[in-house]
């Protein structure tokens, strides 16, 4: 049977069908589907009369293609430039996702201060009006004179002036506000997401200048529209923080021109954002003293080691099943540790509610943080305080052994530098580790119970 010469995209999460449908079996909409011609596949071009062009005078030696000194603009923000791998590159297309409100365009405004000084920039908002704009970066300080404000929602609209206003860089915010008039979906649909995001692509890669998208993300976590984003663009950047908790990370999900390793920190002010270069000492402020149920925990993010409370708190239960609570660590992982210490060591939490608690809505995702999390636990049951001076780290095996972690030297340099006396690390870690280049105690531990006797 002949194919079919058309397919059916539903125009609002763009799933293809070979027939029509009422509605779309992947995201439920209703009389969404579109008509539209199947592209001829590629075998066809083996039927035609034209023959097939022959590209090899296109291909270069690597070493002929010649590539600008000055490829990279400095942002300004040091932390910005870190997770960007160095800056931002020339021709280049940023995503920078985040929840409303987490301060995408707070730290955009605030870029173009420092970029204003040497390059001019567009920024398109079809969020704000130029006026918000403008009282914004007045309270952000931002007085340059190389800041363009541009006020569309017309996505061609904007490409074409980008190409034709020829700015240095230019700012979308945001790719959801953005549509192509010939396509019928609403703004913020995947059609429209992909089509405009494409468009841009092509825009920054002819004008070969950076290009920085803002992607509102949803509840679920994927930015509206948008795993479809994340292969055409270059780099993905992620804001994540709690909105009513001061500082913010910002995360590189991918990057075609450096490191998905490297992670900045801000604090939200009052005047926007600000860099924090020393996350330990804020995470690490205002600590409880003379109080069991706390212990330091040392996470690595990225190459950057950075030290957060843990926090345990275990009360007698009133309900049949008692409570696990966990802000900041996994749940099953807080279970596991439980069961551990019920079975190896004997300390049983069946009539207790356990709730556990990194400070200051980090999150601690390593397996490192499993020492920490069981020294809190073991400490607020038995409410005995763990040394202030103290910082522990290392895996919970199911024996109750603690197992091997990476980066240990990093983390006991950050401890010593923050002033921390005592280490407890993991036995089998120690052969990377030369005691006598440390002044710290490094005290060795191998099990859980070894750990347990420092809580004195
Ligand atoms: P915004 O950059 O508008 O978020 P997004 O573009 O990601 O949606 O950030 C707005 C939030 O930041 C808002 O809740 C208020 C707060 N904020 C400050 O605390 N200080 C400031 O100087 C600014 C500009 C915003
Ligand atoms: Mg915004």
């Amino acid at each position: 049977m002949a194919k079919s010469r058309f397919i059916y995209t539903c125009n609002q999460c763009g799933y293809e069908s070979s027939k029509w449908n009422g509605k779309c079996p992947s995201c439920g909409a209703w009389n969404s589907f579109e008509e539209e011609e199947a592209s001829p596949a590629a075998s066809t071009r083996g039927n035609s009369s034209q023959p097939v062009p022959d590209l090899s005078d296109k291909i270069l030696e690597l070493e002929q293609i010649g590539v600008d000194s000055d490829v990279r603009y400095d942002t300004g923000i040091g932390e910005l430039n870190r997770v960007l791998g160095g800056g931002l590159v020339k021709g280049s297309l940023v995503l920078l996702g985040g929840e409303p409100g987490i301060g995408k365009s707070t730290i955009l405004l605030q870029i173009c201060q420092f970029l204003g000084e040497e390059h001019s920039i567009l920024y398109v908002s079809g969020e704000e009006s130029a006026r918000q704009i403008k009282l914004r970066a007045q309270r952000l300080g931002v007085d340059t004179e190389n800041l363009y404000i541009l006020t569309s929602t017309d996505a061609e609209a904007v490409a074409e002036t980008i190409a034709s206003s020829a700015p240095d860089i230019a700012i979308i915010d945001s790719i959801q506000t953005m549509s192509i008039g010939r396509i019928t979906s609403s703004p913020g649909s995947l059609t429209q997401v992909r089509e405009c995001t494409n468009l841009f692509m092509h825009t920054a890669k002819n004008q070969e200048i950076p290009m920085i998208i803002v992607g509102h993300v949803n509840k679920d976590g994927a930015i509206a529209g948008p795993k479809v984003m994340e292969h055409i663009v270059d780099a993905v950047l992620y804001f994540e923080g709690e909105r009513h908790q001061s500082y913010r990370l910002l995360r590189a999900v991918k990057n075609r021109f450096g490191s998905t390793n490297e992670i900045g920190v801000f604090e939200m002010r009052d005047k926007g954002l600000a860099e924090v270069e020393n996350p330990s000492q804020m995470l690490l402020s205002g600590r409880p003293h003379n109080v069991s149920g706390t212990c330091v925990a040392c996470v690595m993010e990225g190459s950057r080691p950075i030290l957060a409370e843990v926090q345990a708190l275990a009360a007698k239960t009133s309900y049949a099943a008692p409570r696990r609570m966990v802000t900041g660590f996994d749940f099953n992982r807080l279970n596991i540790i439980i069961a551990v210490l019920e079975k190896r060591l004997g300390i049983f939490m069946g009539t207790l509610d356990v709730y556990l608690n990194i400070v200051g809505g980090f999150r601690l995702d390593e397996p490192a943080g499993d020492l920490p999390v069981a020294m809190a636990l073991y400490s607020g049951i038995m409410d005995k305080q763990i040394d202030e001076q103290l910082i522990a780290f290392g895996e919970i095996g199911l024996g109750g052994e603690i197992r091997s972690v990476s980066h240990i030297v990093q983390r006991i340099r950050e401890a010593e530098r923050m002033g921390f006396r005592t280490c407890i690390v993991p036995k089998q870690s120690m052969s990377a580790v030369d005691v006598s280049e440390f002044d710290i105690d490094i005290i060795p531990a191998s099990s859980l119970k070894q750990a347990f006797s420092v809580i004195k």
